[in-house]
């Protein structure tokens, strides 16, 4: 790939300001010194440093949002913020989230650039566990725990899969649902087929990725090295 593109996209700044890097004689490429931008680099094996440092070109990002209400999961809207507006959009402009919560739905949101890991935690074919901790206008019953992990019609072609509701005795319309699937609205839907309204809504769990109690709604931060073995394993099918 061309010099300049590579170093833009390793975080080093826009094209004209990378051009001014390159202009300024700071980029050596395998220890040769190199001022074009178009000169192509082998972003695995090239060694590029810009001054003293190593410039590593990362493929992949992954970030964790506790996203806040109030905003859009969607690259552009014209009414609402997007996560972007949270999440800088990186110099590649290729990051999207993983899945999509409601405009008025907080808590954990993946964002990435990578398809294949995406793929692994949203096909509906791997049934990856979903947790929420939903306020209900009305008690949970043992009913409705019933109905939730009977599977129910929620006016879909298949009824829904086993979903587990839970709540603590002292308060019993702060249910926890988890679901294996990711339906459009459904965890209102299955919420208001047994007669619940959903008054507030946050996701915690996707998988194995927690929602990271450190951070405040709209804060994110870099997968941990943790995270980034989990994402392996879900590409690698081992979870
Ligand atoms: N289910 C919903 O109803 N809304 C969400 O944002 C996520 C799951």
């Amino acid at each position: 790939m061309r010099l300049d593109r590579f170093l833009s996209e390793a975080g080093l700044g826009s094209r004209s300001q990378v051009k001014k890097i390159l202009k300024d004689n700071k980029v050596r490429v395998n220890g040769s010194f190199v001022q074009d931008g178009k000169f192509q680099v082998n972003p695995e094996s090239d060694e590029v440093f810009v001054g003293n440092d190593r410039i590593l070109y990362q493929q992949y990002e992954y970030y964790l949002l506790n996203k806040p209400k109030g905003c859009v999961c969607a690259n552009s809207d014209g009414k609402y913020p997007t996560v972007f507006d949270y999440v800088p959009m990186n110099a590649k402009k290729d990051l999207f989230t993983v899945g999509r919560l409601d405009l008025d739905t907080e808590g954990l949101l993946i964002i990435t650039n990578d398809g294949a890991f995406s793929h692994s935690i949203m096909s509906p074919k791997k049934h990856v566990d979903k947790t929420y901790l939903a306020l209900w206008d009305k008690e949970a019953t043992a009913d409705d725990v019933e109905s939730f992990q009977l599977g129910m019609d929620i006016g879909d072609e298949k009824t829904t899969k086993p979903a587990k509701l839970s709540c603590d005795e002292k308060s019993p319309r702060d249910v926890y649902i988890t679901i294996s699937e990711g339906r459009y609205h459904q965890v209102k839907r299955m919420s208001a087929k047994v007669g619940k309204e959903v008054l507030e809504l946050k996701r915690l769990q996707v998988g194995k990725f927690v929602l990271d109690g450190n951070l405040k709604p709209g804060e994110y931060r870099k997968f941990t090295k943790e995270e980034l073995g989990y994402v392996e394993q879900y590409k690698g099918g081992s979870v």
